[in-house]
């Protein structure tokens, strides 16, 4: 056999072992199979590395005449933030370089992507290729799929749903400050529409969870006897439908918002008002 995934022939692994079909090239696929888990690799790294740059670089994260705040550095809690972004309170001491702001939530929101059901899919197969597409042969002769440490840890899915309902309400908050006007009054700019549809399609990527259809239809003998859950269950699995498109609007989304208020705060360009 000359299948990368198969030590020897005296101890096959993977899908050399027994009562697997032989099949002696490495896949049958004739098609780009290799194009989508190359894209999802390229767009999630470049996506990653902005991330991190703006998080660490603790710059031009807010819009101090309007109260636009990044995504990225909110809520923003620490006596090194701009005072006119602690709206919150100031709950802890000054940041040392390159700590993000946005450290208090964070681990949440991370964990909350990182166990996503469509966020494990492309990681898995782009990142450890393991496989990188159907019917493509993943390169390491071992599978333990998520019943052993570290990957079990993949089922707190369910408890990050929580914590990022409480993140979308920071979010939303951040929104409704984001409708200031420039003489302290009400006042509307394209940056607050912009802030307001990243939190919009925050909160749909979020319900449109596989948890949120859970914790709102699951473990349900009869729907007839709960039809507001019914209905609640109906419209989120309908979202869920478009859960992977939500993952990666989102991603664009967030990195537009920062950006755009990266350049406002930075002075690049003035925010084109609507009112006030
Ligand atoms: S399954 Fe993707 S956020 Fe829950």
């Amino acid at each position: 056999m000359t299948r990368a995934n198969v030590a020897t022939d005296a101890h096959p692994k993977g899908v050399g072992t027994p009562g697997r079909a032989r099949v002696e090239q490495s896949t049958l696929r004739t098609d780009r199979w290799w194009v989508p888990p190359l894209l999802t690799f390229t767009l999630l790294s470049a996506w990653v590395i902005y991330a991190m740059v703006r998080t660490m670089s603790q710059r031009a994260y807010f819009v101090d005449r309007y109260d636009y705040l990044s995504p990225f550095s909110s809520p923003c809690v620490t006596a090194s933030c701009h005072p006119g972004s602690r709206d919150l309170g100031t709950w802890f001491g000054h940041f040392p370089p390159f700590l993000p702001y946005a450290l208090l939530v964070l681990p949440f929101l991370l964990g909350f992507r990182l166990t996503c059901y469509y966020y494990r899919r492309a990681y898995y197969r782009s990142f450890w290729l393991s496989p990188p597409a159907c019917a493509v042969p993943e390169p390491r002769g071992a599978y333990s799929g998520e019943r052993r440490f570290p990957l079990i840890l993949q089922n707190a899915h369910r408890y990050f749903f929580y914590a990022a309902v409480v993140v979308s309400i920071l979010n939303t908050y951040d929104a409704v400050r984001a409708y200031k006007g420039g003489d302290g009054g009400a006042g509307v700019g394209l940056g607050s529409l912009i802030i307001t549809i990243n939190v919009v399609l925050l909160w749909t990527y979020t319900i449109s969870c596989h948890s949120c259809r859970h914790v709102i239809g699951g473990r349900l003998k009869h729907f007839s006897a709960h039809p507001m859950r019914y209905r609640g269950w109906t419209f989120v699995t309908k979202l869920n439908t478009r859960h992977m498109e939500l993952a990666w609007t989102t991603l664009a989304t967030l990195l537009i918002t920062d950006a755009y208020i990266a350049l406002v705060a930075s002075g690049a360009f003035a925010d084109p008002r609507i009112y006030n």
